[in-house]
């Protein structure tokens, strides 16, 4: 008798598309993805794939690419429509303003569009494909989802409005045979953290609070969300894993 076990990684024909996943956290899944047989299309905002050819954290090798601009609120929806039915979507993209940006209006309403509303927008976008595929929804958010981000309150407020999220379309979709579940990542070195990342006494005072004691990479997210998006994870359903070293625990 076959286990379930031997086969649960293996996403062989599989269509997996991630959206953000030109880059950092979400090129690492759509890798991770490719690396267990599926055929993965990724999202990023340049024109096209050769566009990142000289990008540090993107891994275009393999992948299927496409345009996508998700502040423009009606662009997924003239995405989806165009690409093969999904069995797993992870919505990846994302954006943060810093000097107090998010503070004023445009900064506020720029981060909001696209951290939360194109979630919605996104995942409204392929519902009708997830379902005649009986798919996966993966929503990456953080961990500033659970607590105060000072300087930067519409990311920390979108992010706990994509984790929120997680937990209602987790609910209202499972009768539509769609399981959604989310990642809330610590600290990954990536374009969006390189403020961080990039400086060395600011990085050694937050590895000191990471108990691992090292930053994150999108390996070790892909881990999550290969596992979210496998039958190993088949009752999990509207949680959002934190993938964080430990990072939040005290
Ligand atoms: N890095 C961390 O420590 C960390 C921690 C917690 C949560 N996160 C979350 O992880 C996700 C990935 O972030 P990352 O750190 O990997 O940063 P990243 O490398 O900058 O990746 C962000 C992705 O979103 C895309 N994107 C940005 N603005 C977009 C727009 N207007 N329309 C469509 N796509 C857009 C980017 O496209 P381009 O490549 O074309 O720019 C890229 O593919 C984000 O949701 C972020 O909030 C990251």
């Amino acid at each position: 008798m076959t286990n379930p076990f031997d086969y649960a990684l293996d996403f062989t024909g599989k269509h997996v598309v991630v959206i953000g996943g030109s880059s950092g956290i979400g090129n690492g899944i759509a890798q991770g993805f490719r690396a267990r047989g599926a055929d993965v299309t990724v999202t990023g905002t340049r024109p096209d794939e050769g566009d990142y050819l000289e990008a540090e954290d993107s891994n275009l090798t393999g992948l299927a690419y496409r345009q996508l601009n998700v502040a423009d609120r009606d662009a997924v929806g003239a995405l989806a429509p165009t690409l093969a039915a999904a069995d797993v979507l992870v919505l990846s993209q994302g954006t943060v303003r810093y000097k107090r940006e998010e503070f004023e209006r445009e900064g506020w309403d720029a981060v909001m569009d696209v951290n939360i509303n194109s979630v919605m927008d996104c995942a409204r976008a392929f519902h009708t494909g997830l379902a005649e595929k009986g798919g996966s929804l993966i929503i990456v958010s953080s961990v500033a989802a659970f607590k105060s981000a000072l300087g930067t309150p519409a990311y920390a407020a979108s992010k706990a409005g994509a984790a929120s999220l997680t937990k209602t379309l987790g609910e209202a979709w499972a009768r539509d045979g769609i399981r959604v579940n989310g990642i809330a990542p610590g600290l990954v070195p990536t374009k969006l953290t390189s403020v961080t990342t990039d400086h060395p006494d600011r990085l050694e005072a937050t590895l000191r609070a990471i108990p691992v004691r090292r930053v994150g990479t999108p390996e070790d997210m892909a881990g999550a969300a290969l596992f979210l998006a496998s039958p190993l994870a088949s009752y999990v359903v509207g949680q959002t894993l934190v993938v964080d070293g430990g990072l939040t625990l005290s």
